[in-house]
């Protein structure tokens, strides 16, 4: 596994690069998306690039890896709503090729063909991740199944605190989503992690340094043969191994 250090707004930028190029080699590339904080500034990027005509998502694909269960696309703090206005409301995507997993409804007959989908869609060709404060990726909560593909989760206390600075209230932070698994995310061909803060610092040195286990679900990543950790310093004060 790969570690690169530097600020946010540089990190930012090599993660869009690498985007960009997945883009050029590929141009109906299948995307994994994540939303929350750490991968906004990527997404800038993104935008910008397209604008000044860099790249086009004309043909891409994208499958985002959660949302929270009992909120309609419609909704503000939706993962659908989050990403047209982050990212495809500003770009050239076909929006019928973008995939979020669905919160309400149908959201479990939706969920179980999520990862057939994805495979028929050819496979993620690169997939960008978030981590949680508690080690968690999409919402793989720790002691979720390496071998999990896209099911339903409940949301650890830590995980609803940390999400409830987006919401009025604490009371209105769901308590389950719908997520990729763990083995969903693995199947990506390259992946890359963006963290950073000191709030991260525990579940980068876990990731990089703890038994990997299902109680740590983001150690699972040291088996993927194609991944990278972008971090910033506060992110990665508490590794040890530096
Ligand atoms: C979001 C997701 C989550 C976040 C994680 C970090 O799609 O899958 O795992 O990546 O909770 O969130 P931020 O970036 O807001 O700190």
């Amino acid at each position: 596994m790969k570690v690169i250090i530097g600020d946010h707004e540089e990190i930012s930028r090599l993660i869009a690069d690498e985007f960009i190029q997945q883009i050029h080699q590929k141009p109906n590339s299948v995307l994994g998306l994540a939303t929350g904080t750490s991968p906004l500034e990527v997404y800038a990027n993104l935008i910008k690039a397209n604008k000044e005509k860099r790249i086009s998502f004309k043909d891409v694909t994208t499958f985002n890896l959660d949302e929270y269960i009992g909120l309609d696309g419609s909704h503000n703090q939706s993962y659908r709503y989050f990403m047209n206005a982050s990212l495809f409301d500003h770009v050239d995507i076909d929006k019928n090729n973008t995939h979020v997993l669905k919160g309400v409804g149908d959201y479990r007959a939706y969920a179980n063909q999520y990862d057939e989908e994805i495979a028929r869609s050819g496979g993620i060709d690169l997939q960008i991740l978030g981590i949680g404060s508690d080690g968690h990726i999409a919402f793989n909560e720790p002691d979720t199944p390496f071998d999990s593909l896209t099911h339903i989760a409940d949301l650890t206390e830590s995980t609803i605190r940390d999400n409830s600075r987006l919401f009025k209230d604490i009371s209105e932070v769901p308590t389950k989503a719908v997520t990729m698994g763990l083995k969903s995310i693995m199947n990506a061909r390259k992946i890359v992690l963006i963290a950073c803060g000191e709030n991260k610092a525990p579940a980068i040195k876990d990731l990089l340094e703890a038994p990997i286990s299902e109680k740590n679900p983001c150690s699972i990543l040291r088996n993927h043969s194609d991944c990278t950790i972008y971090v910033d310093s506060d992110a990665y004060s508490k590794v040890t191994n530096k």
